[in-house]
């Protein structure tokens, strides 16, 4: 699906050309849905005696690249932790520089997105961003529904004990309008009221800068995922690091509390 891009009519833009999917990796068991969290923007600037800023900056290049790669080399979904619930706590400056970019750069993007058959969905409690932004990203949201892309799911001000909290909340709506039967809400039900509806579970979890936690991400969702962290800052990330989380992930023997096949 995501091949779409190899088809395109390169008259149309100035997109790179296609990358190849690196020959160690095996084509057949790359994960349908990567997620990842992307840290170490300040660090990553704060080595090079730079404003923070310019480290978030710099992770859009990282996130630019990731979606390249991910799309190219046949990866169903990725989604990106782009600002928690609990990042309004940074200074005042730096949250108003971030949204600022998210606008900045949606705004940029949207078309070459679009024209790469990327499908855009922003998760998260949107209400709280600026109006130009909750305006542009129902925009690129509702222009890039019925592409045929790559899934890309970008999550801002989002938390994954608020999703989880706002599922139960919907639910008990409809038991109290007499819609739902309490008996009837199983996983199936509780998962459609998520965020992440209609998507599959994350296969991989990258975490760059080496922070080896979760930090309120996709609680529910990362259940049976693979972890990968690397040291890498998130505005270093290139085709390396993902080949090398991809080579991780391929190494793992999922069991999802089953047994190893091959064991006695
Ligand atoms: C991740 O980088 C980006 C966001 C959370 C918005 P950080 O800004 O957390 O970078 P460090 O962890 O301070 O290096
Ligand atoms: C996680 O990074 C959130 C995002 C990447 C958007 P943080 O830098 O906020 O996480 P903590 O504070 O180190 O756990
Ligand atoms: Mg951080």
């Amino acid at each position: 699906m995501s091949r779409a891009l190899a088809t395109s009519d390169p008259s149309q833009g100035s997109r790179p050309a296609l990358q190849a999917l690196p020959a160690d990796l095996d084509p057949t068991r790359l994960p349908a849905h990567v997620a990842v969290i992307m840290d170490g923007n300040g660090r990553w600037a704060r080595r090079r005696n730079l404003p923070r800023v310019m480290g978030h900056r710099e992770g859009v290049e990282a996130l630019k690249r990731t979606l390249r790669l991910c799309s190219d080399w046949g990866i169903g979904a990725l989604t990106a932790y782009a600002f928690s619930t609990e990042n309004w706590s940074r200074p005042g400056e730096e949250v108003s520089f971030l949204m600022a970019l998210f606008e900045r750069v949606l705004a940029r993007e949207l078309e070459a997105l679009d024209r790469e058959q990327v499908c855009i969905r922003f998760l998260g409690d949107l209400q709280q961003l600026p109006d130009g932004l909750q305006e542009l990203i129902a925009n690129a949201e509702a222009r890039t529904a019925s592409n045929s892309g790559i899934h890309f799911n970008v999550c801002t001000n989002y938390g994954g004990r608020r999703e989880l909290v706002r599922a139960a909340r919907r639910l008990a709506e409809q038991v109290a309008r007499g819609e739902l039967d309490p008996a009837a809400i199983d996983e199936t039900a509780f998962a459609a009221e998520l965020h992440t509806a209609g998507e599959c579970d994350p296969d991989l979890l990258i975490r760059t800068s080496g922070e080896h936690r979760i930090s309120n991400f996709l609680l529910w969702q990362l259940a049976y995922a693979e972890l990968h962290v690397t040291d890498v800052l998130w505005p270093d990330f290139d085709a390396q690091a993902l080949t090398l989380a991809l080579l991780d992930y391929q190494g793992r023997q999922r069991r999802f509390g089953g047994i190893d096949p091959v064991s006695p």
